[in-house]
């Protein structure tokens, strides 16, 4: 028997001035399509952007519905809407930002148990990491090296 420790690493920034250019205008992306989110039942909106390897962005948001359960998060409209457009693409990064008109969302909103399953799909396949980065309306920005750190003893296709 023996135990293990795992540990994941987490960039935590005070604000936007301390981004890389290049997830700075990712994170603008992602809010951009935040506030085109449809989420009139919990009026909790939010906003993915996705970098691909050729340099084209991916947005995607929250779609709710009546029948709560066939809504979708932003971080899977977003990462399925790439898969179908690029099929054969390298996913670099997902940035993400959550906002509501109930509060203030002031604590970074990382991707749900069942987004990072999705997108661990691609990072995967890909044999090369998906950096996250992810904020609330306002506050600190986190940023995580890959999925696989999100997400220990993870589930792949090696076991189909
Ligand atoms: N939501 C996302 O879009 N991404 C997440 O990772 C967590 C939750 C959405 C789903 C639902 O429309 C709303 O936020 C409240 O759960």
């Amino acid at each position: 028997m023996k135990e293990i420790n795992f540990s994941s690493k987490a960039i935590i920034f005070d604000d936007f001035s301390q981004l890389l250019e290049e997830d700075r205008t990712l994170l603008e992306k992602a809010i951009t399509a935040r506030d085109k989110a449809y989420a009139p039942y919990s009026k909790f909106n939010v906003g993915a952007a996705i970098l691909l390897d050729n340099k084209k962005i991916i947005l995607g948001n929250n779609q709710e519905n009546a029948a709560y359960p066939s809504g979708m998060c932003a971080e899977r409209v977003a990462i399925w809407r790439a898969g179908s457009e690029y099929p054969d693409m390298i996913v670099k990064k997902i940035a993400i930002s959550a906002a509501s008109s109930h509060t203030v969302v002031d604590k970074p909103v990382g991707p749900c148990g069942a987004c990072r399953q999705a997108l661990y799909e691609y990072e995967f396949r890909q044999s090369q990491p998906i950096e996250i980065i992810f904020m609330g309306e306002t506050g600190k920005i986190i940023k995580t090296e890959s999925l696989s750190s999100l997400l220990p003893f993870s589930f792949d296709s090696s076991f189909l």
